[in-house]
């Protein structure tokens, strides 16, 4: 199981650089469940997650090829579904990573049948799929959940999903993105309102419109979707990861650093921008990929309350929280999307952090003088709130368990120490079976 070793008192300095966005590239590479053509996906990023979803396909029949790490594809990921022998999602891979359920509706609609294994709950929350259930249902497969599976079938409506109008209950990311890639395949028409409206879901579209796919309206809450008989190959390079870059931003400020965030995607960032800056530190957008984030020992205290997109995004909750630690005065942090997202408090507190948990809001008294400590990741975006305030803590902190970080940081402490950070990875023993 590996840790970090990381001495804080460093600011940041210089370009550091952002990856592929993981939360992008996995509904992307589930889209290639819908061809029998190849789909090659560039800026793919180097992260368990993605390994994950390449077994994940590979265990359906697909031939899955590149990204062999230092070829010049390493950062590509080639897929053909020419054909599915085995349309079954098995647990013992959904449980290592819940976004499985994304195969689902490519599943039914290209081949009628699907086999997914419940994804259970994680660190922070329950994370169930009714809505990608009701949707599916609503387009006429029939559901049945047993032995921990969700088996769904379309050979009592003739083996093609129909087209309908779907308005979803609440709203949902992957729910938005499974149903949307279900709908390509579709009989006619489907329209779907209350529709999440992240990057990531727009990302996926542009793809699937490479594909031959008829979409209208993807990044606005409604999205209407023409079915057409087919679909075919694409190449397409996957949008820059507007977590890490949030995350990068953070680890600038929290240092009183100078960073250039190169790579990214600025448009995708307004309101950690504007948090970032009401906080104290100057923000500027450098370029149509960069950003530079510049600040001086004094933070200001700032609330932050997650929202759908375009409102901050609960991805950034964890690590913004570790950046109140340090701000002068009093800050409330509101999760608003995720009903247990605070496991990281516990482990800022061992830290020396002052914050008070109470339902769904945390009160963190700031200025707080941070020490190194020895402190247990417990999820991806708890882990980067740790790095954070590791950066910033007198004397030397050991995380735990990061291969949570390794879910969809790729290689964040050599990017870290490209621009000063003191960070190092000691591999002890092999990582537990993932829990
Ligand atoms: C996606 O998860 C992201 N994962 C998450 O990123 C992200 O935190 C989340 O969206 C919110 O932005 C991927 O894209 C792979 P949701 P998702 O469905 O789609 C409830 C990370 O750190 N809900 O938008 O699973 C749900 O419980 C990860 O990279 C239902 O009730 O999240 C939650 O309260 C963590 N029924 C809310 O909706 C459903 O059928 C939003 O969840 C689906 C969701």
């Amino acid at each position: 199981m590996d840790k970090f070793l990381i001495t804080g008192g460093q600011p940041l300095q210089g370009t550091i650089r952002v990856s592929g966005a993981k939360n992008s590239a996995l509904p992307c590479m589930a889209a290639a469940i819908l061809t029998e053509d190849e789909v090659i996906l560039e800026n793919i990023p180097q992260v368990r997650d993605i390994a994950t979803e390449r077994k994940l396909l590979s265990s359906m029949g697909a031939e899955v090829g590149g990204a062999e790490v230092g070829l010049p594809e390493d950062h590509c990921t080639r897929i053909r579904c020419a054909v599915l022998s085995d349309p079954v999602a098995k647990y013992e891979i959904v449980k290592t990573m819940r976004a499985s359920s994304l195969v689902l509706g490519p599943l039914v609609a290209r081949a009628g049948l699907a086999r997914v294994a419940m994804p259970g709950g994680c660190a922070i929350g329950g994370r169930p799929i009714d809505l990608h259930i009701k949707g599916l249902e609503k387009m006429g497969a029939e559901i049945v959940q047993a032995h921990g599976y969700l088996e769904a079938r379309t050979e009592q409506i003739g083996g093609r999903l129909k087209g309908t109008h779907i308005v979803f209950d609440k709203i949902t990311v992957t729910g938005t993105e499974d149903l949307l890639m279900a709908a390509t395949l579709a009989e006619g028409e489907t329209l779907m309102e209350n529709c999440a409206r992240e990057p990531e879901v727009v990302d996926l579209a542009a793809l699937l419109i490479k594909m031959g796919a008829k979409i209208e309206g993807a990044g606005t809450s409604t999205i209407r979707v023409q079915g057409v008989d087919k679909l075919h190959g694409a190449r397409h390079a996957i949008i820059p990861d507007r977590i890490e870059a949030g995350t990068f931003l953070v680890a600038g400020a929290i240092t009183g650093g100078d960073l250039t965030v190169a790579n990214c995607n600025p448009s995708h960032l307004g309101a950690v921008i504007a948090k970032i800056q009401e906080a104290g530190a100057q923000v500027d957008i450098i370029s149509a990929d960069a950003i530079r984030v510049q600040a001086g020992s004094l933070l200001r205290a700032t609330d932050i309350s997650t929202e759908e997109y375009p409102g901050f995004p609960t991805d950034m909750q964890a690590q913004f929280m570790a950046l109140t630690t340090q701000a002068d005065g009093v800050s409330q942090v509101t999760e608003n999307i995720f009903e247990n997202r605070f496991m990281h408090v516990q482990e800022l507190v061992r830290m020396g952090a002052d914050i008070k948990v109470e339902g769904r809001t945390a009160t963190v008294r700031g200025a707080a003088h941070l020490t190194g400590a020895y402190v247990m990741c417990s999820d991806l975006r708890a882990s980067a709130s740790l790095v954070l305030a590791a950066l910033v803590a007198e004397g030397q902190s050991v995380l735990d368990r990061v291969y949570h970080m390794d879910r969809g940081y790729e290689r964040i402490e050599e990017k870290l120490c490209g621009v000063g950070a003191r960070i190092e990875r000691v591999s002890n023993a092999p990582d537990p079976a993932e829990e």
